[in-house]
């Protein structure tokens, strides 16, 4: 039978248990997000983000600024953010208008701030062996629903389709040192079917509506669909062709209801963890 990996029910667990560490703090945690602009599914997932730091006892300061802001007034407003003692964590949300350069934005975020683990610095950490500040939410998110699930990472192939700097370069590291061999495919990878053909682990980071049908999976893997694509007709659609796959794959994320919610809980955990560090500067 095929286990339905369920983001949702774990998320609920984790932000249980976040929730428990935080309720004795006198001085909560304080998550600053930027959104630039009106993206409507950045607008969404800000909403979102706060909606569940308020119900674990996080504070969030929402930053909205508009779409025709300047980089130099970006890289001002996080100057402030990194300076403020009563903020622990930053996150820009992505994607930025073409106007701005992202990675000089990042880069202006001071890393032990960086709650996205996006600073060069974080992801040379991760990318060397070493520890960042923190684990980029997502891929964050993702390994840990294959813990909650018992998937046993180790001597794994796991191949990853996508290579963002937000999910597949990331989780591609963070794989690696859980022992997995791990395969980086992109749009210019040849004969894709046969690379997925031999995934023990498949993970889809594309936004390309139903790109995995069951014909590319092997008999029993674990499928994780990251994919969020809206369609002319107003619905979401993964990577994966549910349907279809759910009747090979050994383990399927449902999408929504998969790593979205994973990845909010993990953006939450990564604000308790730098909370915990600012204030372990301040004590020593
Ligand atoms: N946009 C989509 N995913 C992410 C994320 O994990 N972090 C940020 N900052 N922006 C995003």
């Amino acid at each position: 039978m095929t286990i339905l990996l369920d983001g949702k029910k774990t998320s609920v667990k984790l932000l249980i248990a976040l929730a428990e560490k935080i309720r004795p703090l006198n001085k909560k945690p304080k998550l600053a997000v930027i959104i630039v602009g009106d993206n409507p599914a950045s607008k969404i997932y800000v909403d979102l983000k706060q909606k569940r730091a308020e119900a674990v006892g996080i504070e969030s300061l929402i930053i909205p600024l508009s779409e025709d802001t300047s980089q130099e007034a970006l890289l001002e407003h996080i100057d402030i953010l990194n300076e403020d003692s009563s903020i622990d964590a930053i996150l820009v949300q992505l994607p930025l208008p073409a106007h701005i350069d992202t990675s000089k934005v990042i880069r202006r975020i001071a890393p032990y701030k960086d709650v996205d683990g996006f600073n060069p610095i974080n992801i040379g950490l991760l990318a060397s062996g070493g520890i960042p500040s923190a684990y980029p939410c997502t891929p964050c998110g993702i390994i840990k629903l294959l813990n909650e699930y018992k998937i046993n990472i180790e001597g794994k192939h796991a191949v990853i389709i996508g290579r963002s700097n937000i999910v597949g370069k990331p989780l591609a590291y963070m794989l690696l040192e859980k022992n997995a061999t791990v395969t980086l495919c992109h749009s210019k990878t040849q004969n894709l079917s046969s690379v997925t053909k031999s995934a023990d682990i498949l993970i889809c980071a594309t936004g390309q509506p139903n790109l995995i049908n069951a014909q590319m999976v092997k008999p029993n893997a674990v499928v994780i669909d990251v994919g969020v694509f809206r369609g002319d007709d107003g619905k979401l659609y993964g990577d994966v062709d549910f349907t279809s796959v759910s009747q090979v794959a050994g383990a399927i994320t449902p999408n929504p209801g998969g790593v979205g919610p994973m990845t909010i809980a993990s953006l939450l955990e990564n604000t308790y963890r730098l909370y915990n560090l600012h204030k372990s500067f301040t004590e020593n």
